[in-house]
């Protein structure tokens, strides 16, 4: 018998990939799961105490660990974190393993979502809006060569942005 595929959630911090992946597994009666929630259980530890100790770099080859055994599930829904599409290692292990959603959204919307934020290392150094415009031109191009479909989250609530997936991914 054929595998399921998974569908896979990809995009920047702030786009609702936690929240719409929740949902939409719900939605689909499909298991979730959450790569970010995920190394911390494996971990015992959060995320910034996996960065002051480990670095990115320590916490990238976490995250690629991760995707490994995630990506080897079937029919689940999985929610990346923001910094995925970085290796081409991960890139190729999401395509393969089912539909790839890009949650697109603006820089905008980032800023607002992620205002208050403390959980997340690489919006703590420098100017916000700077390091957000950054990692967008440099990774909206990688979301979308991943992606098998891109939906956009800053224009209508969580619960619009599942039913458009659920309809375009049934089609
Ligand atoms: C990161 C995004 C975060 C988390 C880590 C690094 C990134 O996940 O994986 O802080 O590089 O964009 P979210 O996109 O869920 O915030």
């Amino acid at each position: 018998m054929q595998a399921l595929p998974n569908l896979i959630l990809v995009g920047p911090m702030g786009a609702g990939k936690s929240t719409i992946g929740r949902l939409l597994a719900a939605e689909l009666s499909r298991d979730f799961f959450d790569s970010d929630h995920e190394i911390q259980a494996r971990c015992g530890a959060d995320i910034p105490w996996i960065f002051d100790v480990e670095g990115e770099a320590g916490f990238r080859d976490r995250e690629t660990q991760m995707i490994h055994d995630l990506t080897g599930r079937e029919g689940v829904v999985i929610a990346t974190g923001g910094g995925a599409v970085l290796r081409e290692e991960n890139r190729r292990l999401l395509r393969d393993s089912g539909t790839v959603i890009y949650l697109y959204t603006t820089v905008e919307q980032q800023l607002k979502r992620t205002a208050k934020d403390r959980n997340r290392p690489l919006l703590q150094r420098g100017d916000r809006e700077q390091v957000l415009r950054e990692m967008f031109a440099l990774r909206d191009p990688l979301y979308r060569a991943t992606a098998d479909l891109v939906v956009r989250t800053d224009r209508r609530g969580p619960r619009g942005v599942v039913g458009e997936i659920v309809r375009r991914v049934q089609r």
